[in-house]
């Protein structure tokens, strides 16, 4: 097992299958612990984490019947552990075209389309594998057919690409707004966007 990443809230270690549990096949496996927080009250800490974990686990399940997920294996609830397949890949922040942008366009509007939004559409959390998107990291994720949250989701893939493809983002958004087209309801969701940015702009002043 090795550690592989410290986040804000977890750690994440790579394992190989057969190492965690028996041996079945090649497949590697990625272990998210949340880890506690000294300053929090040790018992708040806790039930904190235990609510993420479910919280997460749960979202990351029901949503593969929209999108691609990592299979989950495990949740240990007191361990607040979440073991699920390790996707081999690369990060959208790292690699993005243009008809990955159309085809993450499509995913989310699936995800939206079955009720839920995943709270934290980054680049840092598609991950991109053999031409399939995945999307991981749903911690922050709810259930929701609201038009708000769900252009607020992709109000934040928008800045997120400003930040990561400078360059191209205009481009690449077009192409995922185009995937997103696809589904019912999308004029809606997008043009509620745009009054985001407005508000935004005008919090600013
Ligand atoms: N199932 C997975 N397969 C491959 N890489 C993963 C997986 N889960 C997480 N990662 C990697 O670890 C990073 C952090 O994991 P994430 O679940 O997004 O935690 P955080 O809440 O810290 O952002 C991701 O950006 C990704 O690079
Ligand atoms: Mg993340």
């Amino acid at each position: 097992m090795k550690l592989i990443r410290k986040g804000a809230e977890a750690d994440l270690y790579l394992a190989s299958f057969e190492e965690l549990y028996f041996p079945w096949n090649q497949e590697k496996i990625l272990i998210k612990k949340r880890i506690s927080k000294g300053y929090r009250n040790p018992d708040l800490d806790h039930e904190l984490r235990v609510r993420r974990t479910l919280h997460e686990a749960r979202l990351l399940h029901e949503a593969k019947t929209a999108v691609n997920t990592p299979i989950l294996y495990e949740v240990n609830k007191n361990e607040c552990i979440i073991v699920m397949e390790y996707i081999e890949g690369m990060r959208a922040k790292e690699w993005l075209t243009e008809d990955t942008a159309l085809q993450i366009g499509r995913s989310i509007a699936q995800l939206h389309q079955k009720g839920i939004v995943h709270g934290d559409i980054t680049t840092s959390n598609i991950i991109i594998k053999e031409g399939h998107i995945y999307f991981i990291d749903f911690g922050l994720g709810e259930f929701s057919t609201e038009v708000e949250p769900q252009a607020v989701d992709l109000h934040l893939l928008k800045q997120t690409l400003k930040s990561t493809h400078h360059e191209t983002w205009q481009s690449l958004w077009k192409n995922i707004l185009e995937g997103y087209k696809e589904r019912e309801n999308a004029e809606e969701v997008i043009s509620r966007i745009e009054d985001i940015e407005k508000r935004g702009r005008y919090v600013k002043r």
